[in-house]
Formats: structure tokens, sequence, C-alpha cells
């Protein structure tokens, strides 16, 4: 197998580039897995839900509003944004006793570990038997339109949509797989590109310089997957 390379963790360091991640999904995405995932999460009557890696609490803020308690632990200091109750904790040390939720997400952050397996059996740790885990990953050929400009486009991730059943089955029983190929984000100008460019990564100036490379309007193409697995009652 060839290297592959976790996402930085820059949350605390670099807030702004997250701040540019979410306004530009907000302004120009369209398609969101935390609706997809509360869904669900709400008719299997799983409760209460850990959300590892929450961030500022997307998903706990819909669990909130189905009346579903969930608790939010994620290491950056942008948790304080989440619905209460919520944890500055590293996911590979969750701060809870074994087998206390009903089901655990883990929404885009299994890419921050240049091993996600020991984070997965923390995951299946603090869930219940029979228990549900969802987690999300982008392929590593997300955003083709992009490639041109986006540093290591194709490279395999530590945790992408091509390898996340084989990773998560390694740790607990897949029961489905979900991935999208589909243009789900429009960026109408070059702002747009940059921010968005911003959002993925690059610097302010390399996104800005980035930017000038890519024909605007531009429709991108979304590719990911969403990969739901059950602790097994034995
Ligand atoms: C791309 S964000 C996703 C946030 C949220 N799950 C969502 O879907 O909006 C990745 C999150 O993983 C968190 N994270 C990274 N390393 C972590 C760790 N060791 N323990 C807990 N959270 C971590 C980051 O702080 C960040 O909030």
């Amino acid at each position: 197998m060839g290297v592959r390379k976790a996402v930085p963790v820059d949350y605390d360091d670099d807030p702004e580039r997250f701040a540019a991640n979410l306004t530009a999904k907000a302004r120009y995405a369209s398609g969101d897995v935390h609706p997809i995932v509360a869904a669900r999460l709400v008719a299997e009557g799983a409760s209460p839900i850990l959300d590892a890696g929450g961030g500022t609490g997307p998903l706990a803020r819909l669990l909130a509003d189905a009346g579903v308690p969930a608790v939010v632990a994620d290491i950056a200091e942008h948790v304080r944004q989440a619905p209460r109750p919520a944890v500055q904790a590293d996911a590979r040390a969750l701060p809870f006793a074994d087998a206390v939720f009903g089901a655990v997400a883990g929404l885009w952050m299994l890419y921050h570990f240049a091993d996600p397996i020991p984070v997965l059996r923390e995951m299946r740790r603090v869930l219940r038997p029979g228990g549900l885990l969802a987690v999300s990953a982008p392929s590593r050929r997300n955003d083709p339109e992009l490639a041109a400009v986006l540093p290591d486009w194709g490279a395999p991730l530590s945790f992408d949509a091509e390898s996340a059943p084989a990773v998560v089955g390694e740790v607990l029983d897949v029961v489905a797989v979900t991935s999208w190929d589909e243009p789900m984000l429009r960026l109408p100008d070059r702002r747009a590109v940059a921010l968005y460019l911003r959002g993925r990564g690059l610097a302010e100036a390399a996104a800005r310089d980035a930017a000038l490379r890519v024909e605007a309007p531009v429709r991108v193409t979304k590719r990911g997957a969403l990969v739901w697995a059950v602790r097994r009652c034995r």
C-alpha cells in the first residue's frame, strides 16, 4: 500500500480556513450528509448519540430539534459553539464509560488520523451492543474539476470513500454504504472559487492565485461515502 496521508488538524491554528470551508459550503453547495444521518438516527430511535469530532455541532443541532439527546466531543476550541452538552476531548481517548451510547457519528473526521483504527475501536468501546456507527469520508477524487489546483489530488487519504468500508469493517460490521458522485457545488465566480479553495486547505494568497487558473462559473462534482456499521451483540 502507498503512503496514505492524514489531513492536517488546523482548526485552532487557522480558524479562518474552517470558516471559509463552512461559508463556501453554505453559499454554494447543495446536499449535506448531516440531515441524512440525523433522519436515520431519529428513525432508528438511537439514544443517546455521541458526535465524535462533531465540530461546531451541525448534527447535534438537528438531533436537538428532533428531541434526541446528543453529546458533541471535539478536540478544537470551536466545540464551544456546539449545542450543550459538548466537551473538548480527543477522539482517541473519549471521556465516556464503555457501552453508553446508542449511536456514534464521526462525520468528516477520520481522515485526520494517520491510523483511524484506534479511533474506530474507541467509538466501538462507547457504543452499546447493537448500537449504530455513521462515518463519512470524501473520495480521493473529490472535486475533479479543481484537480489541477488541488495539491495531491487523487492521492489516497488515510481514510477516504474508497477505503472507508474496508477500514470500518475491521472494527464493526458494515451494514450500509451510500456513495455519491454528483455536481453538488456551483462556484459562480473566481471569488467563490478562491473561497472554496481556501476552505479546502490552500493559504489565502495561494487560493487567490489558483482561482485565476480556474474557468468560472464552474460546477464541481462531489464524491464521497457514508458508511453505517453496527456493534454486534456478542
Ligand atoms: C471537517 S471537521 C467536521 C466537523 C463535523 N463532524 C461536521 O461534520 O461538521 C473535522 C473535525 O474533527 C475534529 N478533530 C480532529 N482531530 C480530532 C481528535 N483527535 N479528536 C476529536 N476531534 C478531532 C476537528 O476539530 C474538526 O472539528
